[in-house]
């Protein structure tokens, strides 16, 4: 069931969401070599509690499994879902850092993919268009349009830079929790699917692999890779459909 949002709760997403990017802004400061991934982790709790939010991921229930951290950090390969712990970073690398606060009852959740020090000229691009797919899909987001516009448009970006859209995860509704209907995914037809409507919150979430786009499970049961071992990327943000257009909650 998608529930639409009235301003006013749009306006408590708003700042939900706003400190998950403050939040976010602090993290990308501190992503350098050497610094752990559990080191990024503790932070983001810390400034969580400091602005009176409750980290959204810690605890969080999928598929009867509890996600022990607050921040998702995937490395490299690792698509999403990449779990904290003593893991440094080193030169070279790509960082995902996906992160979620609930803030008055509300959701927030967005996320960025940074290089480490120096990285290659392949793992630039693929941030780049990661990054430019999530753009031009919000930009679908008018009332009357239809989801797949979306789908299509982010997956069309993605495929003709030569990279592949993921299809085991998707985006999702966001609210009063953190996974709503409808689900978002970053690949199908133009003019099909749930048409756009205003108080419609949406967090659209395009993970795109340098290969092929098929994932793999790593044994912790959370952190999924690409299978091929190919790099990956991630950004999100959280997006509400009002009668002027997208109104990206998480950007600042
Ligand atoms: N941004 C991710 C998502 O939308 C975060 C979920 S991680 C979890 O699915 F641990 F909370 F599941
Ligand atoms: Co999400």
């Amino acid at each position: 069931m998608i529930t639409l949002k009235s301003a006013r709760e749009i306006e408590v997403l708003r700042r939900a969401n706003v400190i998950v990017a403050e939040i976010l802004e602090e993290l990308k400061k501190k992503v350098a070599p050497g610094v752990t991934t559990l080191e990024l982790d503790s932070l983001a709790e810390e400034l969580t509690y400091k602005k009176k939010a409750l980290p959204a991921f810690k605890g969080y229930q999928m598929a009867g499994r509890v996600y022990p951290g607050s921040l998702c950090v995937s490395v490299n390969d690792e698509i999403v879902h990449g779990i904290p712990g003593e893991r440094a970073l080193k030169d070279g690398d790509v960082v995902g850092l996906d992160f979620g606060v609930i803030y008055e009852g509300f959701y927030g959740d967005s996320a960025f993919t940074v290089g480490v020090g120096q990285v290659s000229e392949e793992a630039a691009r693929l941030m780049r268009v990661t990054e430019q797919s999530l753009y031009r899909g919000i930009e679908q987001l008018v009332e009357g349009k239809r989801l797949g516009d979306l789908s299509s448009v982010v997956q069309k970006t993605v495929e003709e830079a030569g990279f592949s859209v993921v299809r085991a995860f998707v985006g999702h509704g966001i609210g009063k929790r953190l996974h709503e209907d409808p689900p978002v995914p970053n690949y199908g037809e133009p003019d099909r699917g749930l048409r756009i409507r205003e108080g419609m919150v949406l967090a659209i979430e395009p993970m795109v692999n340098a290969g092929g786009w098929d994932v793999k499970m790593k044994e912790d049961g959370w952190t999924a890779v690409t299978a091929d071992g190919s790099l990956s990327a991630h950004f999100e943000h959280s997006v509400a459909i009002t009668k002027n257009g997208p109104y990206v909650l998480s950007k600042l």
